[in-house]
């Protein structure tokens, strides 16, 4: 090899290193951008679920402080009338009684919105609750379970399981044809690990995940990465719906 070969071949071969050096720069810069989006979209969902139940935490106030008190008066000044005919005497009755019907629809949806047991007895015994009024319409039998009521959780993230877990018991309900539902707590010296399992048709999660994922299922997951946590999504068609959804206790947030 002459000089002007060897000097050619070095030009080259330098030109090839610099190229290789700018394609790495791009497709670096190309992933750390992609990265920034994916954790710039994961904040505004999770900003976006913490005004949502901020939202739903004045709707229910506003109702219980504001709406509330007002027709419980307007259920005294009809209950002091002194009727002065049958008629009128059964046009009271029936005022009192649908004024009794708002004031406990107003009890129920302030309830379904942020339940009261929730905020006084912790997220087990809500759960419970919440699982017993559906079993009630005897088409489930929706099942949880805990070795203690008390969940090793931080107070302000329990909502985020409560959510969770209600939107799961939601999408049993509306998809899967299921008859029996497990949901199961347990708190471990590192964190607090739960599973929710139900008997339907299951679903295939990745397809799903890539076409169609819903709202709920977004849902769910958002909260689980707000709470640091992981979740193990098993559900084929024909083989049930099964999470595993592990998050560190209070201790270790
Ligand atoms: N337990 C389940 N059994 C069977 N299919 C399910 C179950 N949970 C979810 N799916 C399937 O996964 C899809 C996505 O669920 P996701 O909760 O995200 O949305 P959705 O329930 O359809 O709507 P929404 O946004 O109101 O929750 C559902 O449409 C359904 O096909
Ligand atoms: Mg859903």
């Amino acid at each position: 090899m002459d000089t002007n070969e060897t000097k050619t071949y070095l030009a080259l071969l330098i030109c090839a290193g610099i190229l290789v050096l700018l394609i790495i720069v791009y497709v670096l810069s190309l992933m750390k951008h992609q990265r920034k989006n994916v954790s710039l979209y994961k904040e505004k969902v999770q900003a976006e679920i913490t005004a949502l139940e901020n939202e739903r935490r004045r709707f229910v106030s506003d109702l219980h402080d504001d709406f509330g008190p007002v027709l419980s008066s307007v259920k005294l000044h009809v209950a002091s009338l002194s009727p002065s005919s049958a008629d009128d005497e059964a046009l009271q009755k029936k005022s009192l009684h649908l004024i009794n019907d708002m004031l406990s629809q107003i009890h129920q949806i302030a309830n379904n919105l942020m339940p009261n047991a929730l905020e006084r007895k912790g997220v087990v015994i809500a759960l419970k609750q919440f699982a017993d009024d559906i079993n009630s319409t005897g088409k489930i039998k929706i099942t949880v379970s805990s070795e203690s009521n008390d969940l090793d959780v931080v107070k302000k993230d329990e909502i985020h399981i409560y959510r969770i877990i209600q939107e799961a018991i939601h999408n049993t309900l509306k998809h899967s044809k299921a008859d029996r539902m497990m949901i199961d707590f347990k708190n471990t010296t590192q964190d607090i690990r739960f599973t929710i399992d139900d008997n339907g048709i299951g679903y295939n999660y990745d397809s799903s995940s890539k076409n169609s994922l819903g709202l709920g299922l977004k849902n769910i997951i958002s909260r689980v990465e707000m709470l640091d946590g992981e979740i193990f999504i098993d559900t084929a068609v024909g083989k049930g719906t099964h999470y595993s959804i592990i998050i560190p206790n209070a201790q270790n947030q």
